[in-house]
């Protein structure tokens, strides 16, 4: 059985889907074996102590520097030893001391069509732009902001949505149907990492090109 640590901050629907994934076999013989995350009221936490799902919370505010927060997050992941980290939603920067711990392991889901709009407000970004598309990013992560090597991204045409909460709910589909699958092709060894770049077996080779979700 293949483990997973799942990370976050915020309302935690991305592990939610992740967890389904596992037990629907999406994502095939693996367990969310734990929920970290760096914030005590975060929703995600409650949501995940009541489906079972063990739960850690290191609050960043109890450390002095950055670096300190990230060995104390290194430690506790390596207490469970995971085949795969995974960030759902979590919005803290991590520095080198925990990304070259687990070189290779660790995702994220970022939502904007990469190198567009890292960091925060992507929504308001893409109406206030007008631009003609919009998506998410799934990638290996580095010391870089939503850098790292690019895994997979989804895409929508905007369309008339000129309004924040549609783009979101439907970004958020997008990352909760691709996200699970994504992780289930990386724990079967079809995805790998590289520091020059991710590598597709043949049967993968789909997530190489955009995929354009119709709604
Ligand atoms: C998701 O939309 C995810 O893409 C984004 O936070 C949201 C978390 O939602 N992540 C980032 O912006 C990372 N840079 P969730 O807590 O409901 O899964």
């Amino acid at each position: 059985m293949k483990t997973i640590v799942a990370l976050i901050s915020g309302s935690g629907t991305n592990m939610l889907a992740i967890h389904e994934a596992t037990l629907k076999g999406v994502i095939a013989n693996a367990a969310l074996s734990c929920v970290m995350c760096n914030i005590p009221e975060a929703p995600g936490i409650d949501k995940a102590k009541s489906l079972g799902i063990p739960t850690k919370v290191i609050n960043h505010k109890d450390f002095v520097t950055r670096e300190e927060f990230d060995q104390a997050l290194v430690n506790k992941v390596n207490n469970v030893n995971p085949d795969i980290i995974v960030l759902a939603g979590f919005m803290r920067i991590l520095s080198p001391v925990f990304t070259s711990a687990f070189e290779g392991r660790i995702i994220n889901i970022h939502p904007s069509l990469l190198p567009k709009y890292p960091g925060l407000k992507t929504h308001e970004q893409v109406i206030k732009n007008k631009d003609s598309h919009h998506g998410i990013s799934i990638h290996f992560v580095n010391e870089e902001l939503d850098g790292g090597p690019l895994i997979a991204q989804g895409f929508i045409k905007v369309g008339d949505i000129q309004n924040k909460a549609t783009l979101q709910e439907r970004i958020q589909k997008i990352e909760h149907d691709l996200y699970p699958k994504i992780i289930h092709a990386i724990l079967a060894k079809e995805i790998s990492y590289s520091s020059l770049g991710t590598i597709y077996s043949p049967s993968c080779q789909i997530y190489k090109n955009r995929i354009y979700y119709d709604f």
